[in-house]
């Protein structure tokens, strides 16, 4: 029977809890941080006391904290693949509460910038690339690659309206904008590796956009007891224990696939390779059947409390006689892991969507490395508040 296409979006979920609802008196919310004897204080200096005094510190310690809550890491993050931008586009992508807007120029070089012309600050989004540059809508100034006003219709072009440009990169053909506290300069690069045509379909993505954060879903990548629960893997056995370097993590494991059709149980292998929050590259392969695939998991920060999440699969081709099979049942393999892996991340969309960040969560042995993962995340951020208990 035909399997029904899986949507690329589904209905909003309801929104997640913020605040607990008291079972007897349904209308009112209780603060996550209320206890009954803050409900018996008639006072707003009584409770003030309470919460001073007496809230019990292990209450305190697991405060929950609405994912959509969490601050805007820096990092490289996904804003378009490299076909959505070709020479003479322009589009516009949010990042971090803003607009930004992206352009390529006729040679072919890419530019991404805030989205405010200086002159008198119509939105670039709606402008044209001209042989000089990107040209604003509303009077005509054109801008080079490097922000200068390099081209003026009303005169020589003004000195002072430079446009404030973004670090953009392209890598496996993703686009990247470098999001950092103060505007900084990038203080790292994602690592490149080979992405050989010859060798590599080009990749195939799915984008979705749902309430979460780029920190809880790059935990996943370390998170080993959802993968048996959620995702129906068994037998998950750590291969390459969690190594952090600067912004870099690496790790390795193995599981087992029961029941796959026709096929049976399949062991499968991983690689993960994470840069930063916004970027996680997952190399997975299955021995038994030759066959390696590459998984991108690209949360990029949108709105506060939304992400949009870039799911990017790429297979290794397989040498082989007749020449057009081998190409026809490697994209075919393609597809079928890119449903598979949108149909798993759907799944994990659910948890994301409804559940509360915990600052200091009750880990338990079989978690994996959460505890080393979030204080390896504190670097990313200007508040250290988001390490869980040693
Ligand atoms: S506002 Fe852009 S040229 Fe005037
Ligand atoms: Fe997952």
């Amino acid at each position: 029977m035909a399997r029904k296409p899986l949507p690329d979006r589904l209905p909003q979920a309801r929104p997640p809890r913020t605040s607990l609802t008291c079972p007897r008196q349904p209308r009112r919310t209780l603060a996550p941080h209320t206890t009954p004897l803050h409900l018996l204080a008639r006072t707003r200096k009584a409770r003030n006391l309470l919460s001073r005094t007496s809230t019990p510190l292990r209450r305190q310690s697991r405060r929950p904290v609405p994912s959509r809550g969490l601050p805007h890491p820096d990092g490289w993050f996904a804003v378009a693949a490299t076909e959505d931008v070709l020479p003479g586009q322009v589009i516009t992508r949010r990042l971090a509460d803003r607009d930004i807007v992206v352009a390529r120029m006729r040679s072919g070089e890419l530019t991404a910038s805030e989205p405010w012309c200086p002159h008198l600050g119509a939105h670039l989004g709606g402008g044209t690339v001209t042989a000089v540059g990107l040209r604003c809508p509303f009077h005509g100034l054109e801008f080079n690659a490097q922000g200068d006003c390099a081209a003026s219709p009303l005169g020589r072009p003004p000195r002072t309206a430079r446009l404030a440009m973004l670090p953009v990169r392209e890598i496996l053909g993703v686009i990247v904008v470098w999001h950092g506290r103060d505007g900084g300069d990038p203080e790292w690069e994602i690592t490149e590796i080979s992405a050989d045509p010859q060798d590599w379909l080009p990749l195939r993505y799915k984008v979705l956009q749902f309430r979460g954060h780029p920190q809880e879903i790059t935990e996943n990548s370390v998170d080993l007891a959802h993968l048996s629960v959620l995702h129906q893997f068994r037998s998950v056995n750590v291969r390459q224990p969690l190594h952090a370097d600067g912004p870099r993590l690496r790790t390795a494991y193995s599981a087992q696939l029961d029941r796959v059709p026709i096929l049976g149980t399949l062991d499968v292998e991983f690689a993960v390779a994470v840069d930063g929050l916004g970027w996680s590259r997952v190399e997975t392969t299955l021995p038994r059947l030759g066959w390696t695939v590459r998984q991108l998991v690209l949360p990029t920060v949108t709105d506060a409390g939304t992400v949009e999440l870039r799911l990017a699969v790429s297979v290794r081709r397989r040498t082989g006689r007749p020449r057009w099979l081998w190409t026809v049942i490697t994209r075919a393999v393609q597809e079928a892991v890119l449903y598979r892996f949108q149909r798993e991340v759907l799944a994990d969309r659910e948890i994301w969507e409804n559940k509360v960040f915990l600052e200091r969560p009750a880990l338990i042995p079989g978690d994996g490395p959460i505890g080393p993962y979030r204080r390896w995340t504190k670097q990313f951020y200007d508040q250290p508040a988001l390490t869980p208990a040693d």
